[in-house]
């Protein structure tokens, strides 16, 4: 099996590895990289646990090969809060008690973090628009919603010229 070098960004940081041409992106960011908060739920791009942005775009980590992201940019859940602190998605998500088992929790936010970085007022049916590739088999939704909601209106008050630009 051909093995090929790769060098991306990562939270920021440039990160390489030799792989495989057949290792999915997924499995590069959790047994490579080591960063096992991006979940995989199912492996064939049906539930969304695996989201993570890549070049600031959602997409599951699980449909594309590692050496596709070469050269890219990635982000992941490990890369979200910000000098400590929870970024309001995580926030929004503990306060409005968003989460039971939390598996899907991490790419739920990859995904809102993406989708509110496009929309910064969505109404709830964009909210729910915009999770649909993102599957929760706990919740019932509502509270996801009122988590994204949440956190669209801090992100609102932190950047209030930019969100009117
Ligand atoms: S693990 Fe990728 S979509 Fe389910
Ligand atoms: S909180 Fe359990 S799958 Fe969403």
């Amino acid at each position: 099996m051909s093995k090929h070098t790769i060098t991306l960004t990562v939270n920021g940081e440039s990160r390489g590895g030799e792989v495989e041409s057949r290792l999915l992106l997924v499995h590069f960011i959790r047994e490579q990289l080591s960063l096992t908060g991006t979940h995989i739920g199912c492996d064939t791009t049906s539930c969304g646990a695996c989201t993570v942005l890549l070049d600031g775009r959602p997409i599951k980590s699980c449909t594309i090969f590692a050496v596709q992201a070469d050269g890219h940019s990635v982000e992941t859940i490990e890369g979200v809060a910000q000098g400590g602190d929870l970024h309001p998605l995580q926030a929004g998500f503990w306060e409005q008690h968003g989460l039971q088992c939390g598996f899907c929790t991490p790419g739920m936010i990859m995904t809102a973090k993406a989708l509110l970085a496009s929309n910064p007022n969505p109404s709830e049916d964009e909210i729910r628009h915009g999770i649909a590739g993102n599957l929760c088999r706990c919740t019932g939704y509502v509270k996801i919603v009122e988590a994204i909601q949440y956190a669209a209106a801090k992100l609102r008050e932190q950047q209030p010229e930019e969100v009117a630009a």
